[in-house]
């Protein structure tokens, strides 16, 4: 039988969880023929709704789940997994901004990162979720050396999804019809929606929408989406989170189609002048489980300063946690 892969995810009870574990208990993550195991991580006072997650689980039979562990032990959780969904951290209200959690939320990942240096598989695949998510990333990297930092990375997904669609939406294209979106940066307001290189059904998007829109109305409405969604909701996104960190998770597993990428908040490797280290994100192209940063591309003046702005405040960030940095 083909041995289980082991997931665990923090913040298991929460809203973006209870949208994610049952795809990924189908199959969403690894495809449908690799069996998995949920390590599902919550805090003391939440065991008992995690409780009730597992017994929902336990009641969609799903073929593919092994099993399921709950625990308040962080030791537990991430014990040897193969990979690690960190949402577990506090969602921001209306009037917030990301980077208000860092106080709060940096700790959690000072924390969890120690223990997965102590207990983690080296070479786990990490995706941090919980806000701000590439500066968490970066606490938690700093906190687990013995962990493959290239696989340390963070969700900007969801701001890609939502590039696609307002591009879609605009052009008056379908979705599957747009190749090569970018997102650059922190997952936050100073993020770069990027439509450069962007083509629909094989033509140059920028020539089908006009660049007024692109510039002054694409890229706004892309970066505060997190906040419009807010507003209407009472609470931030959830479903269209848990579905931005499983694109991640199978695009890293499952690779990338030809001739298309995705954007993942990773560590930068120096390519376009952001510094070496810093959880920025980049187009990738992703093979046989590992990610390649494309390095290459032609980035205009108006994109290029956007871009330096959002590596500004990412450094700014990192000099606010420096306290959790381990270093
Ligand atoms: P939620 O409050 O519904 O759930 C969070 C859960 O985490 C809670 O059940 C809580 O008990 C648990 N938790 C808190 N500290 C923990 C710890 N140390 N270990 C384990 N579990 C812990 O929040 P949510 O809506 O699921 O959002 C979670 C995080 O994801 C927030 O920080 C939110 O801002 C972020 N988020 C990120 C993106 C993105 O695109 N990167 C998108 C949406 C939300
Ligand atoms: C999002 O982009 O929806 C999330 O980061 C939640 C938020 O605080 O905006």
């Amino acid at each position: 039988m083909t041995q289980p892969k082991r997931i665990a995810i923090t913040g298991a009870a929460g809203q973006i969880c209870y949208s994610m574990l049952f795809r990924i208990a189908a199959g969403e993550i690894y495809g449908p023929d690799q069996p998995v195991s949920l390590h599902l991580l919550e805090i003391t006072p939440a065991l008992g709704l995690l409780e009730a997650v597992k017994m929902e689980l336990d009641d969609c039979a799903f073929p593919l789940l092994n099993d399921v562990v709950c625990t308040d032990d962080p030791k537990v959780a991430l014990n040897k997994v193969d990979a690690v969904l960190f949402v577990g951290a506090k969602p921001r209200g209306p009037g917030m901004e990301r980077s208000d959690l860092i106080t709060d939320n940096g700790k959690i990942f000072s924390s969890l990162g120690k223990v997965l240096n102590e207990v983690g598989n080296p070479d786990c695949k990490v995706c941090v979720v919980g806000n701000p998510a590439n500066t968490n990333a970066y606490i938690l990297k700093a906190n687990a050396p013995n962990i493959n930092p290239r696989n340390i990375t963070a969700l900007t997904r969801l701001d890609h999804n939502r590039a696609l669609s307002q591009l879609a939406a605009k052009a008056g294209a379908r979705i599957g019809d747009i190749q090569k979106m970018v997102i650059w940066g922190n997952h936050s307001t100073t993020q770069v929606p990027d439509i450069s290189y962007a083509s629909i059904n094989g033509k140059a998007a920028s020539d089908m929408v006009d660049q007024t829109w692109a510039r002054e109305e694409f890229i706004p409405t892309v970066a505060k989406r997190g906040a419009e969604v807010i507003k209407a909701r009472g609470s931030s996104s959830a479903a269209s989170a848990a579905n931005g960190v499983i694109d991640h998770m199978s695009s890293w597993i499952q690779g990338t189609p030809d001739g298309d990428w995705v954007s993942m908040a990773v560590p930068s490797d120096g390519s376009y002048g952001i510094d070496e280290g810093l959880i920025y994100s980049f187009p990738v192209q992703i093979k046989n489980g590992d990610y390649t940063i494309i390095s290459d591309l032609d980035v205009s003046d108006f994109i290029k300063e956007k871009m330096m702005a959002s590596q500004q405040e990412l450094r700014d960030e990192r000099d606010t946690v420096a306290a959790l940095l381990n270093t």
